[in-house]
């Protein structure tokens, strides 16, 4: 088994036994995985006699939502590379999102935190990385408008020591997983945003994820380091933590407790199936160009009481309920964020020219993820109700008055 679950987070993470691609053992086939993952795995972009020369890739955040997506896919569909995982199992990470591949024998998953340059210069020269695919991050704008300082250690710090490492290391290709966020608001009377449009975040999260991708340009156009920035619209799916609207409805309603809505519900998201962004990471991955940036959009917008109503209407549908009665009973609005913006939307034109299609709906991905979290949402997390409040943001304790008033 190559699966370390450390306790020690410190820096000094010891590794689980070595590089298991030469081990010859069998590799994995997605007969392997759940019936949920199989149909999400898709296919290589790279042809199935292609080589792109790398051997051992570093995941980030693999234990997280998107990055488990993507772990998932590479270790049964290229089993020449030999998977690294690191993540630090925060909160919403966890060790469940990587028990379908963990036997596989080109896995390995190291628990340790990214800001911690010495483990991650350990990781890259030990395990004699080559390319790295970063994901973990801080990743609820919520949570940013109280413990902000959190987003800005894991984001720019964690990034920064990564870009460095990479640099020292000379890696081969570094994929930084970024956001649409990062353009701030994009009003109805304005055209989607190309990747050449100039960023203006409008919160602490989306302030750290831009000031890392300010840091990743900088390493590519100073030192080389091969950057390539990925920024996606809102992304749903199984296993994702129940903390962002589309995850957190339906745990809310599983519970038999209402939606909660911030402000009037009129905000609207555009959605993307985690198993869509994978599919667009592995191909920005393979084929992208260096210091380039690649949107990945959709075009299914909705507002949140939109999603609210969609979602009722479905379990209302479920249980042989009427919709109308269920919507009555199931909305409650409550106070906005500081802020929210009121809309993103991107344009994702060059992912296109990559050869990228969309390929799962929201009517049938939607429905896929309910039933996902019908059957493990209680179980995957530890107790998910402090998440399923209104506002779970994390607070930083207030200062302590003291000698320096
Ligand atoms: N979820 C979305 O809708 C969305 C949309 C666009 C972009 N993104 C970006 O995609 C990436 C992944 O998002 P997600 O939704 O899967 O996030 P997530 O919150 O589900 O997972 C993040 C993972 O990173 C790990 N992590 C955080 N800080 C770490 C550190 N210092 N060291 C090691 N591990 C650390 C966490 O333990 C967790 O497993 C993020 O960079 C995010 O900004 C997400």
């Amino acid at each position: 088994m190559n699966c370390a679950q450390h306790s020690d987070i410190s820096g000094a993470a010891i590794l689980s036994a070595g590089p298991a691609a030469s081990t010859g053992q069998a590799p994995f086939h997605a007969g392997l995985l759940s019936e949920f993952d199989r149909e999400d795995i898709g296919e290589r972009a790279l042809g199935v006699d292609e080589r792109s020369g790398y051997r051992s890739i570093l995941i980030t955040g693999g234990a997280g939502f998107i990055g488990s997506f993507m772990v998932r896919k590479m270790i049964t569909l290229y089993p020449e590379y030999h998977i690294v995982v690191v993540d630090k199992l925060d909160y919403c990470g966890s060790l469940n999102n990587l028990r379908a591949v963990k036997e596989a024998p080109n896995f390995q998953f190291i628990r340790g935190d990214i800001t911690s340059a010495d483990f991650i210069r350990f990781v890259l020269h030990h395990l004699k990385i080559d390319a790295i695919l970063h994901f973990a991050a801080q990743t609820h704008v919520d949570n940013s408008f109280g413990d902000s300082f959190e987003f800005t250690k894991n984001n720019v710090l964690g990034t920064h020591v990564l870009l460095e490492a990479a640099k020292e290391h000379g890696i081969k290709r570094f994929i930084h997983v970024s956001t649409d966020e990062v353009y701030g608001e994009v009003p109805h009377d304005k055209p989607a945003c190309r990747e050449e449009t100039i960023l203006a975040p409008s919160n602490p999260y989306s302030a750290t994820k831009a000031a890392a991708e300010c840091l990743a340009r900088a390493y590519h156009e100073s030192f080389g380091v091969p950057v390539i920035i990925t920024r996606s619209n809102n992304v749903y799916g199984p296993y994702q933590y129940p903390e962002k609207a589309c995850s957190k409805f339906i745990c809310q309603l599983l519970r038999n407790q209402p939606c909660t809505i911030h402000g009037d519900g009129s905000n609207s998201r555009r959605y993307i199936y985690a198993a869509d962004v994978a599919n667009a990471i592995d191909i920005i991955f393979h084929r992208g160009t260096l210091g380039q940036v690649y949107n990945i959009g959709s075009q299914y917008e909705i507002t949140n009481l939109q999603l609210a109503h969609k979602l009722i209407e479905l379990f209302a549908e479920s249980r042989g309920e009427d919709a109308k009665v269920a919507i009555q009973r199931d909305i409650v609005f409550v106070g906005d964020r500081q802020l929210n913006d009121r809309r993103y939307a991107v344009n994702y034109q060059k992912l296109l020219a990559l050869g990228w299609q969309q390929t799962v709906a929201f009517s049938a991905g939607i429905r896929k993820t309910i039933e996902w979290y019908r059957q493990h949402g209680e179980t995957w997390w530890d107790d998910i109700t402090d998440a399923l409040i209104a506002h779970p943001g994390k607070r930083i304790a207030p200062v302590p008055t003291g000698w320096w008033q």
